[in-house]
């Protein structure tokens, strides 16, 4: 999520750079579980919403097949997936509601790169990042010439926009409405004034209010009961969901892949990090592979993923690799914690031996929803990630208690 659009500028600094630092010296002492394995091949590891798909996956990589499409049968799950809102088909759309889904690839045993941006109509760019690769002397292509190029090779065209995340687009322009004619009018029987000055009631009964108006809009739109308050939420907060998957077999080749719609109601043509090849995805088939999911724009600033991976060529273990990743995050804010508190940033890290790391910024978005990296090594499982720091990443601004009768049938929505 942008801050700085939000206009966050003032607040005093709660923490300094020293004490996120040290924060993540005593985070390090604690026995991280997926530093504490024993190395195995084959291996994959992905982002949690990749879980369901790795026993498919894994069995297909033990059998002989190829790390990339390996990696691409995990990550093509949630493309094909209408309920993940947050990749492939089902995705939540740009500001003109239009699905943009961007992606890249990299195939360690034979040093070669794919990456598409901003396409549309197409719900498995993962796969189209990867005929570009194979197919052209291209690395990456975007927009309108991506979305041809997939047709040419027969991938086929189809409305990515599902009836939910259409519904919480609708939510989201309407919640804009004070600015635009979206949304009912004053002929409406149940149109209310603008509410009035931010001072005449206190800041956490405007939300409360906001929350409520949203959630009986959300009603008003068709959006399930169970649906609602997640659909209250993603307008609020527009996520950044993403999937990350990279594979490696028994004899030690290894390959790489990202796919995302990418942050929620963005701006046409917005590419984050998940295309990006060294960003969102990075494989060097003599060190390692790793990728990213969360706020795109502040992983392109550190090249995560190249970052990480030079630093396992540096010698640091796939842990301490990932950390130092996340410290030039940090740095990029100056250890400003009351900015660092509205980033999100997982990294996802395989070493070309089968050691492996989950390090994310913050423990997760709720003490419900840690961050998470699954793994197949033979065992599935999923495991909690290495923070950098202890707590949970904030929405902006900070929402009050959801009042009960509404939290109570809200399900989480990926
Ligand atoms: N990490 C996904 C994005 O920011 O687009």
């Amino acid at each position: 999520m942008s801050i700085t659009r939000r206009g966050f500028i003032e607040s005093a600094v709660v923490a300094s750079l020293a004490t996120s630092l040290n924060a993540a010296d005593s985070n390090a002492q604690d026995t991280p579980k997926s530093d504490s394995r024993p190395a195995k091949r084959p291996i994959l590891i992905s982002a949690h919403n990749g879980f369901n798909y790795l026993d498919d996956a894994f069995a297909y990589l033990k059998s002989g097949g190829d790390t990339l499409d390996s990696a691409i049968r995990v990550v093509k799950g949630p493309e094909n997936d209408p309920n993940d809102t947050s990749v492939g088909l089902g995705g939540l759309p740009n500001e003109e509601g239009v699905v943009e889904l961007d992606a890249c690839c990299m195939h360690g045993p034979t040093r070669r790169a794919g990456s598409v941006g901003a396409v549309r109509n197409i719900k498995n760019v993962s796969m189209v990042a990867q005929a570009v690769m194979q197919h052209t002397g291209h690395v990456m292509l975007v927009g309108e010439g991506a979305e041809r190029f997939a047709v040419a090779v027969g991938f086929p065209r189809e409305n990515l926009l599902t009836d939910r995340s259409r519904k919480i687009w609708l939510l989201w322009k309407e919640n804009h409405s004070n600015e635009d004619w979206w949304g009912p009018g004053i002929a409406d029987p149940n149109w209310k004034p603008p509410r009035t000055s931010p001072e005449a009631k206190p800041q956490a009964d405007l939300w409360q209010d906001r929350i409520l108006q949203l959630h009986a809009r959300a009603a008003a739109l068709g959006i399930e009961p169970e649906f609602r308050m997640a659909a209250v939420r993603r307008v609020l907060f527009p996520p950044t969901g993403t999937i990350h998957c990279s594979a490696l077999n028994d004899k030690g080749e290894i390959s790489g892949v990202t796919t995302t719609s990418g942050l929620a109601f963005k701006l046409p043509g917005r590419c984050g990090d998940s295309p990006i090849i060294g960003a969102g995805c990075y494989t060097d088939q003599d060190i390692g592979s790793a990728g990213a999911t969360g706020s795109g724009e502040e992983n392109i600033k550190v090249a995560g993923a190249h970052t990480i991976v030079e630093n396992m060529r540096r010698g640091m273990s796939p842990h301490e690799a990932g950390i130092d990743a996340l410290k030039r995050i940090v740095r990029n804010y100056n250890g400003d914690m009351t900015r660092l508190k509205f980033v999100d940033m997982t990294y996802y890290i395989l070493r070309k031996d089968g050691a492996y790391a989950g390090v994310s910024l913050w423990q997760g978005y709720t003490k419900d929803t840690p961050h998470k990296i699954a793994v197949h090594d033979g065992t599935r499982r999923a495991e909690v990630t290495t923070p950098l720091f202890q707590g949970y990443s904030e929405e902006f601004p900070r929402v009050p208690d959801v009042p009960p009768d509404l939290a109570k049938d809200s399900v989480y929505l990926k």
